[in-house]
């Protein structure tokens, strides 16, 4: 009996198993706008078994882009393209999600393979960026952001809204706010990067406000019956992590109680000073001690790309939902593949019909009760 291959239902959702693939960015939109790479690449994953897709991080305004290639989501005209891909996933038999977000004083950057740095301000692909306060990133990202003034924190969270509404009237049914990695909203909560002096600087209700507002804003939009979750870093192993972790929790339970229906937890990423501890499944514990601390379902991602280390991880209660991300690019049936390693369900149950039918009357290569 397997804890990873049993279904998974948060609000009206119900996930099949519980191997998600979390967001990656592909870096291939223009203006925004998907094309035939990300609907080929979507439909690709879905089909591979995993429960839940979630597009990547989509920007909620131009300026909320990380890099020129980024999607997004700030005009009506960009619904169209989404719409076809959330169709697409569910055709393929998984549940299509998508994280929308802004990336703050990270944004304006050149693509991974072209240097993954700012765009200087003397090159006409980039823009100028926002943030809590005119603190720069650092190491490749050195652009100096503009401190938000009220009136823009009010316009980025109505910003959030509008994308919202659009990722609902493209059909996607799980939504994931990007709180994480550095990025806008986690940046206010970052003490380093955030020393504002006003209401959304200061002490952790304050330095969490803007997410917080930001969530409620969205829920207010996004149907009860739906999944809203959202991407958070938790730790940022800078060793000030002692009074980080559980402000950061503090806040995951305010925002379970405002209406959240999962955290995703993950890593601030919010300075270049911080030091990962990369390994296999490091950070399955980590996200172990948010659902117990928190109350809330947990999802988490980060080197968990191994099929016994993922059934260990629900069967032991760390999470409610795993995310693997890289296993699935270099092998989109990777949650076939994991069934077949554990022996546990037939392709058939795994795979849409049209290929599990054929695979469960041939005998192939590779191993498994499921062959
Ligand atoms: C190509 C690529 C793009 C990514 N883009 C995003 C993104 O859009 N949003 C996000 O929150 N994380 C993003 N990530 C992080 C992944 O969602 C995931 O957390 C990370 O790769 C760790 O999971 P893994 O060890 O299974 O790959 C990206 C990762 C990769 C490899």
């Amino acid at each position: 009996m397997s804890a990873l291959f049993t279904s998974f239902t948060l609000k009206d959702v119900t996930l099949r198993n519980r191997i998600a693939i979390p967001p990656m960015c592909q870096y291939q939109a223009r203006e925004g706008y998907v094309n035939e790479w990300h609907l080929a690449h979507y439909t690709g994953l879905a089909r591979g078994g995993a429960s839940l897709v979630i597009v990547e991080a989509t920007g909620v305004s131009p300026e909320g882009r990380i890099t020129p290639g980024c999607t997004g989501l700030w005009e009506d005209g960009q619904i169209e393209g989404m719409a076809r891909i959330a169709a697409a996933i569910r055709a393929a038999g998984a549940v299509p999600g998508i994280q929308i977000g802004h990336a703050g004083r990270k944004a304006s950057a050149n693509k991974p393979w072209e240097g993954d740095d700012h765009i200087p301000d003397s090159d006409r692909r980039g823009w100028p960026t926002l943030a809590p306060s005119a603190i720069a990133f650092g190491g490749g990202l050195p652009k100096v952001p503009a401190a938000m003034t009220l009136d823009d924190i009010a316009r980025v969270q109505a910003d959030f809204v509008a994308a919202a509404k659009r990722a609902l009237a493209a059909g996607f049914q799980w939504l994931e706010l990007h709180f994480a990695h550095g990025y806008l909203a986690q940046s206010f909560f970052s003490p380093a990067a955030n020393q504002r002096t006003d209401r959304y600087g200061g002490s952790v209700e304050n330095r969490g406000r803007f997410l917080l507002e930001t969530q409620q804003a969205v829920r207010a939009v996004w149907p009860e019956h739906l999944p809203l979750t959202a991407r958070f870093g938790v730790v940022e192993y800078d060793g000030h992590d002692d009074t980080f972790y559980p402000e950061a929790v503090e806040l995951i339970r305010k925002m379970g109680d405002n209406g959240l229906d999962l955290i995703d937890a993950s890593i601030g990423f919010s300075t270049a000073n911080g030091k990962t501890p990369w390994g296999p499944g490091f950070f399955a514990p980590v996200a172990g001690r948010v659902r117990r601390d928190s109350g809330l379902p947990v999802a988490a991602s980060w080197c968990i790309d191994d099929p016994h280390m993922a059934e260990r991880a629900v069967a032991e209660g760390q999470l409610d939902l795993v995310l693997i991300a890289r296993a699935h690019l270099a092998n989109p049936h990777y949650t076939y593949q994991m069934a077949l390693d554990l022996g546990v369900q037939t392709p058939t149950e795994v795979l849409p019909v049209s290929y599990g039918y054929w695979l469960s009357r041939y005998r192939g290569p590779g191993k498994g009760a499921a062959q």
